[in-house]
């Protein structure tokens, strides 16, 4: 393998699912796509999106203190492209694109009528690193399309649910249900078992 030193960018790890952030500021609404995100804890529910100082989006966030991340399946990819591809500063995103959007439930900040999961976000905590800064949202509610996720655990139907997938250099791509293959604690018990190492 080779080896980089102390490397400049890093996209080895991607593909990475998108997120699009809307954001409600002054009446204004705006959107931007995100693959960097993260959730942090089950107890208190928290996620965490890491947004670069230069979007407009960043104004908003730290001005409004409320954000939803809205999931959506690839056959949306232009509006995932759109919405990251331009500035709420140059634009009115969900108007040019005809986006539609609801009413969040809890935060006073829409939902995209499409997605098929949403995270209604309260500011929890935010901290810069380096040359973007991690806002840590309190999940206050979700917003999920039941027919596509199953039992207690609300495990997502892969035949049904296409996730947005970003691989770098303005590349998208989506899941594959024919590689699922469940490869847990029974599984991995089989081996040891068969290898005599249990
Ligand atoms: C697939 C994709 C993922 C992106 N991920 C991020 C991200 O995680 N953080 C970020 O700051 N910008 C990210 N961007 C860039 C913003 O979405 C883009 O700069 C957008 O135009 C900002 O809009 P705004 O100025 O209206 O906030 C991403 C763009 C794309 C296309």
């Amino acid at each position: 393998m080779k080896f980089i030193k102390a490397p400049k960018k890093f996209y080895f790890h991607y593909p990475f699912p998108v997120t699009v952030v809307v954001s409600k500021s002054g009446g204004k609404v705006n959107m931007m796509s995100a693959v960097w995100h993260t959730q942090l804890s089950f107890d208190p529910p928290l996620y965490g999106v890491l947004i670069s100082k230069k979007r407009y989006t960043y104004n908003m966030i730290e001005k409004a203190k409320q954000f939803t991340l809205n999931f959506l399946d690839y056959e949306f990819l232009e509006t995932v492209a759109f919405v990251g591809s331009t500035s709420g500063r140059e634009y009115d995103k969900a108007h040019t694109f005809d986006i539609p959007l609801q009413d969040g439930r809890i935060v006073d900040v829409p939902i995209m009528s499409e997605a098929y999961a949403v995270y209604e976000c309260e500011l929890f905590d935010e901290k810069e690193y380096g040359d973007h800064t991690l806002f840590v949202g309190k999940i206050v509610g979700v917003h999920y399309n039941e027919k596509l996720y199953t039992g207690e655990k609300f495990v997502p139907v892969v035949e049904e649910i296409h996730p947005v997938l970003y691989i770098g250099d303005e590349k998208f791509l989506t899941t594959d249900p024919t590689t699922e293959k469940k490869y847990g604690k029974e599984e991995v018990k089989r081996f040891l078992n068969e290898w005599g190492k249990l």
